[in-house]
């Protein structure tokens, strides 16, 4: 995805005051400081852009420098800038957009869960993003691209029981995932990450405050991860997160998509659940209880998340 351009369209009325409301601090910049080519060089007057981390399917991620903590010598002034891509940018509901993943994420409080640290408007660029804790690591999809047969299990388990611990934490505080797969999952030396909730939901439905945002274009799963009741419109739920963790554990153990990257209801309306063989990987007491979770019908995904951590974790526990 090419970086954020400088400007976008109008926003709504909504949007509009808040961009008025943020005092724009970056105009005040020559603009010889505000753009390396398409992408603004600093943005809010404080963060500046030093390269680009990664872009999914709704955003765009920069490595930046807070320069505010850097004038108070901050050591590691360094943060990770989360923007709606170009195209999303450009939404009237782009701030609601924005808002929700950080609200969602910020409702979390997990050593295993991105930390978001603020929501941030640039009102000269008509720009909001989200500044969060920078990773240096790998996501569990580049990790799989180094190891093609899967990772043995004492180098698996300590990345598996994190995830689980991080989507736990999640389902408890009433908050579901919505897009679990190994791109939205990093490893670093600070140990596990999980992040993302652009496409997440509180178990009440949207953020009451939100009413300018447009959930039906969210609906943008990832039909590999994505649970099949859910590409059939039914809604998020913990169980169709469960599903998604499930495809990201087994491909974590064999190196392989357990329905050979197939869209979920491709895979069940071929019938590839009776073929699904335990990842060479993973220990055998653990197959019955993530062959449960890779249930392609919902009826039958009959185990939930924090059984899965307690049985994965050696603890006696059965469902
Ligand atoms: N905090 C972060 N630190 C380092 N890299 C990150 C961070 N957040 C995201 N990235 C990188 O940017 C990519 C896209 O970010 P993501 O939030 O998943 O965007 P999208 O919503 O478009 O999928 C990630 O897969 C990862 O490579
Ligand atoms: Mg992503």
């Amino acid at each position: 995805m090419n970086g954020p351009a400088t400007t976008s369209g109008a926003p709504d009325g909504d949007e509009e005051s808040l961009i008025c409301s943020a005092s724009g601090v970056s105009s005040a910049l020559p603009s010889s400081q505000r753009c390396i080519g398409e992408m603004p060089k600093i943005l809010a007057g404080r963060y500046c852009l030093e390269r680009l981390l990664g872009a999914g399917g709704m955003g765009v991620v920069y490595r930046a420098r807070d320069l505010l903590h850097e004038q108070y010598g901050d050591p590691d002034p360094y943060v990770a800038v989360k923007m709606l891509s170009e195209e999303l940018g450009d939404a009237p509901d782009a701030g609601a957009l924005l808002y929700s993943e950080f609200a969602l994420s910020r409702r979390l409080s997990h050593p295993n869960v991105l930390r978001p640290y603020t929501f941030e408007v640039d009102a000269a660029q008509r720009r909001v993003f989200i500044t969060m804790e920078l990773m240096r690591g790998l996501t569990l999809d580049k990790l799989l691209c180094e190891s093609p047969l899967g990772l043995p299990w004492p180098e698996l388990k300590p990345i598996a029981i994190p995830l689980l611990d991080a989507i736990a934490h999640t389902h408890g505080r009433g908050v579901v995932h919505g897009d679990i797969k190994p791109s939205n999952v990093m490893l670093s030396a600070e140990g596990v990450r999980l992040f993302d909730f652009g496409l997440g939901l509180t178990e009440e439905g949207p953020l009451k405050g939100l009413p300018s945002l447009n959930r039906q274009r969210l609906d943008a799963w990832t039909p590999a991860y994505a649970a099949p009741e859910l590409l059939e419109g039914s809604p998020l739920s913990a169980c169709t997160d469960l599903y998604s963790l499930a495809c990201v554990l087994y491909e974590l153990a064999s190196g392989r998509h357990p329905y050979r990257r197939l869209p979920s209801t491709q895979a069940r309306d071929t019938g590839l659940e009776r073929e699904l063989k335990a990842p060479r990987n993973l220990p055998r007491r653990y197959w019955t209880a993530l062959r449960t979770a890779l249930a392609l019908d919902p009826e039958r995904r009959s185990i939930s998340v924090t059984q899965l951590r307690a049985l994965m974790a050696g603890g006696s526990f059965w469902w």
